[in-house]
């Protein structure tokens, strides 16, 4: 089994990836640790909890990143993932709560602790990560691998024509967390928005979730109204859960190698760039040596599968 840390800002697309990490049975979740974002950092820390009761499994839940590290932004926009970041549903009561340590703390003292083992994998703004680096570099050398969902190349943005959500929200903690040395995979809208989970896909989710399962489907249902106003489809790309899908079936996706730039200012804040290590530029800027392999696309039904299946 592959150890994991995911960062998160459940979010309807998060809430299914939380139910594969509590499922699959080559997942060992280690914990969660939260981050504003689709959400304010309180709803993301309650979300988490309450998602991993309805899993019936008791994981560690560290609260981290309240705002972006250097610039402010607006409040999380209701429309998409609700107010309440599952739909706007009725959500039963909690009875667990947060560690006391901080989000960078957890990830700080996981990695140590198993050095060369923990696989960090963030699907939300990436403060939490870009604080973990500043606690401790070492980390670089330490954890085993580091899978993000967020950024584009070619597909375009969906919050800007060229930015993505998860950079465009903190565009600081991205180019930290983007441009470190170390083994790092992007699993950005290019591969995610070639993945489509449509309704009957998420009836058979439900049906073999139990409680979970109805707080999928119903969120699902919220979520869906804004992917076929957005972008006209009938279903909803599950992002977040694109990052598991890699980790555990790299097979499924195409990708590339090379340096990535995180635009932070400016009409273009959030844009990722990459410049592809097999070509040469002129302007060194652009090519350091810290190389990550980006996903440039994916065979969407076979992930849809792989993710009905693992549910
Ligand atoms: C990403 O942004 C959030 O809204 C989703 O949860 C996902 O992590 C997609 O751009
Ligand atoms: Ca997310």
């Amino acid at each position: 089994t592959t150890p994991i840390i995911f960062d998160t800002d459940p979010g309807v697309d998060d809430a299914q990836a939380i139910a594969i990490a509590l499922a699959h049975p080559e997942i060992e979740l280690l914990g969660m640790t939260t981050t504003f974002g689709n959400v304010t950092i309180e709803v993301a820390t309650h979300n988490a909890l309450l998602l991993a009761e309805l899993g019936g499994q008791q994981i560690p839940v560290a609260q981290g990143a309240a705002t972006p590290m250097v610039k402010p932004k607006n409040p999380p926009p209701g429309h998409i993932h609700g107010d309440n970041g599952l739909g706007n549903i009725a959500l039963p009561e909690i009875s667990t709560q947060a560690l006391p340590q901080s989000a960078p703390q957890f990830i700080v003292e996981q990695v140590n602790a198993r050095p060369g083992e923990v696989v960090l994998v963030a699907v939300g703004p990436l403060g939490n990560l870009a604080a973990a680096l500043q606690l401790d570099p070492s980390l670089v050398d330490k954890v085993k691998q580091v899978v993000v969902m967020g950024g584009s190349i070619r597909e375009g943005g969906n919050v800007t024509p060229v930015a993505e959500a998860n950079i465009f929200n903190d565009p600081h903690a991205a180019k930290a967390v983007l441009e470190a040395r170390w083994p790092l995979t992007l699993v950005g809208l290019d591969a995610t928005h070639r993945c489509v989970l449509d309704p009957d896909s998420m009836a058979r989710i439900v049906e073999a979730q139990g409680k979970l399962g109805r707080v999928l489907g119903e969120s699902y249902a919220f979520y869906r109204t804004f992917y076929q106003q957005a972008l006209g489809i009938d279903g909803c790309c599950p992002h977040d859960s694109c990052a598991l899908a890699w980790l555990l079936r790299p097979d499924l996706f195409t990708t590339t190698r090379g340096t990535l730039s995180v635009v932070t200012e400016g009409l273009a804040e959030g844009q990722t760039i990459l410049a592809p290590q097999a070509r040469a530029f002129v302007d060194a800027r652009w090519t350091r040596d810290a190389t990550v392999e980006v996903c440039m696309g994916a065979d969407g039904p076979a992930v849809v599968e792989w993710i009905v299946e693992t549910l």
